[in-house]
Formats: structure tokens, C-alpha cells, sequence
């Protein structure tokens, strides 16, 4: 078997054990999920040797060499995903990347660019906002596209020309958490493989990127180690009506999830910002004791960020910040630090999701709501 045949995905959706469908010793489904993403971080890796647009189809080579952008349309946690891969895409591949709203997209009179990708991504693979919108792209002209879902037999599987399964299992908790790790290990997988094809990756980068990779599985499984000061911090949260996160550049995604996953599951009015935009607004919702959660990678902007989250202490706010393993803070800044393990820069935020879904899910079961079922919402939005 040659080895592009041989790392192609398999379209079939692996058989849901019953492992994946019980709770076993856990409490919540949320909870069992969370602590599932080093095995599905480690299955969506398995078998990978060397990158290969097979992964995503047996066209997907040509078309990759072709397009000339990357449009994305998703909603909710899905829409999170697509736009950290923008960042991914546009610094590794140098490819013009969009990502937009799925029902906003479907009713936009949006200007169409045949020679772009359009990806739509989805957990369950039937959002009718995510459906509506793969069907406006096609009937504003687009040709090449790619669905990235968790669900082999879903109509968005079914109606795109490439596709990639996630590997992250059964779903059963409305709050989205592993799917979204796996799609964002998805969406690397899928910027390696554009930037092999384009011919933006040298055999050295290859290496490195498939090492960093590989590292991510136990990363995480050290990250998830971090819940008893999770545990204490959602102490605080329980008590609190609102909260803000901020992040930068590919952390705002994350952010983004975080405040979403705190407000599905514990019903807090939690709204995320980039740092930068504080400033601009959002400062003036800052008084005594407002929780603020910053996911601060050690980036070349670290500074200028703890500038911002400095002015917010001092108009009252109680900053919980997630790091990486070297993100230089020093005793008297006065945040409380958790670090996530060493990982290369561009997949920290990986990282950085998990302790946003546990801060959640302990803030949540604290509050007593019905975590895995949360009110008014469901697991798939197929109604229009
Ligand atoms: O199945 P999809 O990924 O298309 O669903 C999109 C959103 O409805 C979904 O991510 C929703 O935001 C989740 N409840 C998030 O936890």
C-alpha cells in the first residue's frame, strides 16, 4: 500500500463503545469529555507518519495547489475553531483565510471567490445555519469544499467534495469540549498539509511539527492535572453574575470559548474581548471583584497585554490568567497564574482551552444547573 493510500482518512465512523456512551466514574458527561482529550488527541494523530493532503480526500491535492484563499463557516464552538485556524493558516501557509458566522453568511449578499476552499465545520455535521450557508456558497459559485465534522454519516459529510472526521468519539454533553480539540488538531493537520502542498514546508518544519504534535497528548493530560486550582477558582465564579475574557491573536478564540462554555453551563453573563479592545469600551463594565480570565501565551505582546490587565486591576478586577509554562509573570502582579505545560507556541492554545472548560464545568456544578443538558439549548441546532 503506498503511503499516501495508507494515511488517507477512513471515512467510516469508528463504532461509538460503550466506554464513550457511559459515565462510568465520573459525575457528568461534560466532566468524562474533558478529561477524553488526550485519547482523542492521540487518536486523531495515530498512524500519521508524514503529512499528505490524502487525510482530507483523493483530490485534495489538487485542489489545495489551486485555490487562492480559505473560506470557513461555522457556528458556535465549530465557528471558534475555524477562526484559530485562520491564524494557523494565514502565518504557516500565507493563504488569505476568512471565517465567518454561518447564519450570518447564508443571508449575506457576500461577493463569491471560486478559487477559494471553503471548509464548513461542524460537530454533529446537520447545523442547518452551517448546511444553509455550504449551499449559499455553492449557489454563489463555489466548487472546492471540505467538511471537517465528528459524524461520518451527517448530510454535511455528504455534501462537501473533501472531508475529514474527527476523532474525537461520541458527544453526548451539550457543551461541546473534545470535538472542539480534535477540530483544532483537524485544522493543523489541514495547514501542514496546504503548506506541504504549496510548497511552504521544508522536510525539517515537517519533523518539527509532527514531534510538537505528538507531544500535545500528554501536554494535555498534564494540563487537565491542573483541576484542583481550577476547583478554587471556580469557587469564586460560582458567586459572580458576570465575567470577561480576553485573548490575543490566536488565544482570542479560546477566550471566545471560554466565555461561552461558562455561560451555556452555568448560566453566567460571561462576554469575551481581544485585549486590546478594552480600551475601547468594555473597560467601563470593570468594577470591585469582576472576574477576569486572560489566556496569555509568552508572546512577543505579553508586555503591552499585562499592561491592559494591569489598568483592569486597578479599576477593581480580580484577574485568573492561563500561561504558558514560561509566560513571564513575576510574584507582584497580583494575578492568579495557572501555566500549562511546555508546548511549541502555536499549539498552546490547545492547551489553553481545556482549564477555560473545567473552570466552567466546576463554576457550573457549584451553581447546581444541569450541566450536561443545559437549559434551552440542544446538542444540534437543526431547526432554522
Ligand atoms: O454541531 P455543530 O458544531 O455545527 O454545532 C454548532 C453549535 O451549535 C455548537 O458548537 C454549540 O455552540 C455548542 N453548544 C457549544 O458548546
Amino acid at each position: 500500500m503506498s503511503e499516501t493510500v495508507k494515511q488517507s482518512q477512513s471515512f467510516a465512523q469508528p463504532e461509538a463503545n460503550t466506554a464513550q456512551t457511559e459515565l462510568g466514574s465520573y459525575r457528568h458527561f461534560m466532566q468524562k469529555e474533558i478529561f477524553e482529550q488526550p485519547r482523542a488527541i492521540a487518536d486523531s494523530l495515530k498512524g500519521i507518519e508524514t503529512v499528505t493532503p490524502a487525510w482530507f480526500g483523493e483530490r485534495a491535492a489538487a485542489i489545495f495547489s489551486k485555490i487562492d484563499s480559505v473560506l470557513i463557516l461555522a457556528c458556535g464552538t465549530s465557528y471558534h475553531a475555524g477562526q484559530a485556524a485562520r491564524h494557523w493558516i494565514e502565518s504557516l501557509v500565507r493563504l488569505p483565510c476568512h471565517v465567518e458566522i454561518a447564519n450570518e453568511y447564508r443571508f449575506r449578499d457576500g461577493v463569491p471567490n471560486p478559487n477559494a476552499l471553503v471548509i464548513v465545520i461542524s460537530q454533529s455535521g446537520e447545523t442547518a445555519d452551517t448546511l444553509a450557508a455550504l449551499t449559499q456558497a455553492k449557489k454563489l459559485g463555489h466548487t472546492y469544499t471540505l467538511s471537517i465534522c465528528n459524524v461520518a454519516a451527517s448530510s454535511m459529510m455528504r455534501q462537501t467534495e473533501l472531508r475529514y472526521l474527527t476523532r474525537a468519539g461520541a458527544e453526548i454533553g451539550i457543551a461541546s469540549t473534545k470535538v472542539f480539540t480534535t477540530q483544532l488538531v483537524a485544522l493543523f493537520l489541514l495547514t501542514l498539509a496546504l503548506a506541504k502542498e504549496r510548497g511552504r514546508l521544508t522536510a525539517e518544519e515537517e519533523t518539527f511539527w509532527l514531534r510538537a504534535l505528538r507531544r500535545l497528548p500528554s501536554a494535555m493530560q498534564a494540563t487537565l492535572e491542573l483541576e484542583p486550582q481550577i476547583i478554587a477558582w471556580a469557587k469564586t465564579f460560582a458567586h459572580k453574575a458576570h465575567a470577561l475574557f480576553l485573548g490575543r491573536g490566536l488565544n482570542f478564540p479560546i477566550a471566545q470559548e471560554g466565555a461561552l462554555k461558562l455561560k451555556e453551563t452555568s448560566y453566567i453573563h460571561a462576554e469575551a474581548f481581544p485585549v486590546g479592545e478594552l480600551r475601547h469600551g468594555p473597560m467601563a463594565l470593570i468594577d470591585d471583584g469582576m472576574p477576569v480570565v486572560a489566556t496569555m501565551p509568552n508572546s512577543a505582546l505579553f508586555e503591552k497585554t499585562k499592561t491592559v490587565l494591569r489598568e483592569a486591576r486597578m479599576r477593581g478586577a480580580e484577574l485568573f490568567v492561563v500561561a504558558d509554562f514560561d509566560t513571564p509573570f513575576t510574584d507582584d502582579d497580583g494575578f492568579h497564574v495557572l501555566r500549562v505545560p511546555e508546548q511549541e507556541s502555536l499549539l498552546s492554545p490547545i492547551l489553553h482551552a481545556a482549564p477555560l472548560q473545567l473552570l466552567a464545568y466546576h463554576t457550573a456544578v457549584l451553581r447546581g444547573t444541569d450541566v450536561d443538558k443545559p437549559r434551552s439549548l440542544t446538542k444540534s441546532v437543526m431547526e432554522e
